[in-house]
């Protein structure tokens, strides 16, 4: 029988205990105290790098913590992640840590897991509606927000417009809204007074890169190429637009933001195609994830110091910070934090 307590506070500032969410029944096995406990990490998908870091750094925390660990990934498919959840379950897993590919469709893992006694982390994307016992991420809305300021500070300086495609996530991903909802809080007012002219936005069905080109190719062809930057929402949909750009020969002449830090978009940083990324420290999520986990494995009191409306109830939640990476700070952050190398980076032009 496992008794949890996640305490929430309403504030680090404050230091404030606002709420206490008492512990879901064990009713799975009955040995949620026992001393290495199985967690079940559902993934929705491992083809981006970050994804495969989130993997092994959440796998050897839990390790060092006594745990083992029953990985899956969906690809991408819903079906297939249901099909994993399943499978944690009926390996025994005394937690559930997923991220979702369908922040909706996944609150039938949810309760699929509460059913069996099994409390349940949304790892890095929330689920929506239903009775999530803990949200462990990033803070999604500031990653927009330095995405659209991003933009917002390279306003021509003559007070002309800035002509701007934008390129949102996978509008199955909760994480793709908020990126949207904080590039909206400092754009909209430029776009409203003209300063900024949208001139596409579509979303990347399920943050294809592919997709992204699609998009990219659809404005040049629109525009005839004129146009000052792309608002990629990730490094991989950077990526995309950023291959329609060299072939269209524009490359290296249109702002293109992106997130995630990936070795990928670090190297067009250095080389001048992609103009910016955020770098979202994954070992410190990846660690947070596989300690909370535990703690709930083993019923043990966890402080959250945010909560978050997932449509049914307010998540305790953790949300971590974001740092804006450009050619100026690469060195500063990403690779002086042990994220990626110097020479992973900068390969054969290490003086850039
Ligand atoms: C994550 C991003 C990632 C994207 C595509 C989002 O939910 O927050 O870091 O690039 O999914 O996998």
């Amino acid at each position: 029988m496992s008794v949890r307590n996640i305490l929430m506070a309403a504030s680090l500032a404050l230091s404030v205990l606002i709420g206490l969410v008492l512990s879901r029944g064990g009713a799975h096995g009955g040995t949620a105290t026992s001393s290495k406990p199985l967690i079940g990490l559902s993934l929705d998908t491992l083809k981006e790098a970050r994804w495969q870091k989130d993997r092994d750094l959440f796998v050897q925390r839990a390790a060092e913590l006594g745990a083992d660990v029953n990985v899956q990934s969906a690809n991408g498919d819903d079906n297939q992640q249901i099909r994993n959840v399943e499978s944690i379950l009926t390996a025994g897993a005394k937690v559930l840590v997923i991220a979702p590919h369908d922040g909706v469709a996944m609150a039938r893992a949810v309760e699929m897991a509460h059913k069996v006694g099994v409390p349940v982390i949304a790892y890095d994307r929330l689920v929506k509606n239903c009775d999530l016992d803990l949200y462990l991420s990033f803070d999604n809305e500031a990653v927009g927000q330095m995405q659209g300021q991003f933009i917002a500070d390279h306003l021509p300086a003559n007070g002309g417009k800035l002509r701007l495609l934008r390129i949102y996530g996978a509008p199955t991903d909760n994480n793709a809204r908020q990126f949207k909802a904080g590039q909206d809080k400092v754009l909209g007012p430029l776009i409203e007074s003209g300063r900024v002219q949208v001139v596409r936005e579509d979303w990347a069905e399920d943050w294809k890169p592919e997709n992204a080109k699609r998009i990219t190719n659809a404005a040049i062809t629109d525009t005839g190429g004129q146009f000052d930057a792309v608002l990629a929402s990730n490094d991989g949909t950077a990526g995309g637009a950023i291959q329609s750009l060299l072939e269209a020969g524009l490359a290296g002449k249109i702002l293109v933001t992106g997130q995630d830090a990936e070795l990928p978009a670090c190297q067009r940083i250095a080389a001048g195609t992609q103009t910016m990324t955020i770098y979202k420290p994954i070992k410190v999520l990846a660690t947070k994830g596989a300690e909370a986990a535990f703690a709930l494995a083993l019923g043990k009191p966890l402080i959250a110091s945010a909560g978050v409306d997932n449509g049914k109830v307010v998540v305790p939640s953790i949300l971590e910070k974001v740092f804006v990476v450009t050619r100026d700070n690469l060195r500063d952050t990403v690779i002086k934090d042990g994220f990626l190398s110097e020479a992973e980076v900068y390969g054969a032009t290490p003086n850039r």
